[in-house]
């Protein structure tokens, strides 16, 4: 017996995808405007939310729905941690930590992890075919914006073991539409990718607010070093 879930996972999102789409940190990076302090904050966030994701999905990976979208050749974690080191160095760790919202979305992934496993499908679904869907521009939009040389700060979007990624989607969606689930738990499936869209925008937001201090205070130092000038 098959689903549709992958339909409705693309159809009961889209409007979350929009508003996505629409936050302004989302915005200036596809615009090509990317602050190296935003974005290796970013990489720092997704470090533990890709932790945290892949920690549940191979802790719950004989569940008998997890089982359908066990892929480990999807995971992130080892290739965050190659962009930490080159974002922050050897010490990345010492260096960095989850902010509120990053804590907020994986409490919520280690809470259902423990407690309804069948909804990370759509933490996974959102973030991997997200991923798999937009990487390679985001990459392009990186390097360019940030000057990147030599493949380096951008391992976080090569799927190495994945050779056609047109191909491995439509296996994931195939994967998905065969998960044995009833229409309860696709609903609740459908509302938790809404909640993981929402989470990844808070995200976003937050980011948004700390590139305007960047910005303000950059403002503020041109203004003084004006001042010093004429006085
Ligand atoms: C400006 C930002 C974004 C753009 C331009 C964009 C663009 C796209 C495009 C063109 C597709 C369709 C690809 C295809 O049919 O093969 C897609 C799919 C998708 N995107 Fe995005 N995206 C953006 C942001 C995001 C964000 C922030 C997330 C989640 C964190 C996300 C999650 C997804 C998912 C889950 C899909 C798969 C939809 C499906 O076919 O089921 N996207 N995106």
């Amino acid at each position: 017996m098959s689903t549709d879930l992958a339909k409705q996972l693309r159809e009961g999102t889209t409007k979350s995808h929009s508003m996505a789409e629409n936050v302004s940190f989302v915005k200036s990076f596809l615009g090509g405007v990317v602050d190296k302090k935003s974005y290796r904050k970013l990489v720092a966030n997704l470090f533990y939310i890709y932790s945290a994701i892949e920690k549940e999905i191979e802790r719950n990976k004989n569940h008998v729905a997890i089982n359908f979208i066990y892929f480990p050749e999807l995971f992130r974690q080892s290739s965050l941690i190659e962009d930490l080191s080159y974002y922050y160095g050897v010490d990345w760790l010492s260096q960095i930590k989850p902010s509120s919202a990053t804590q907020l979305y994986v409490n919520r992934i280690h809470e259902i992890g423990a407690n309804q496993p069948e909804l990370l499908i759509a933490h996974a679904y959102t973030r991997y075919i997200g991923d798999l869907s937009g990487g390679q521009i985001l990459k392009k939009i990186a390097i360019n914006a940030m000057n990147l040389q030599n493949n380096l700060g951008t391992s976080f979007y090569d799927f190495r073991a994945i050779t056609d990624e047109k191909l491995f989607k439509s296996e994931y969606r195939n994967a998905l539409n065969n998960i044995p689930l009833n229409d309860k738990q696709i609903g609740q499936i459908i509302a938790e990718a809404n909640i993981a869209f929402n989470l990844n925008m808070k995200i976003f937001k937050e980011l948004d607010s700390s590139l305007i201090k960047v910005m303000l205070m950059l403002f503020i130092s041109s203004l003084n070093n004006l001042r010093k000038k004429f006085t």
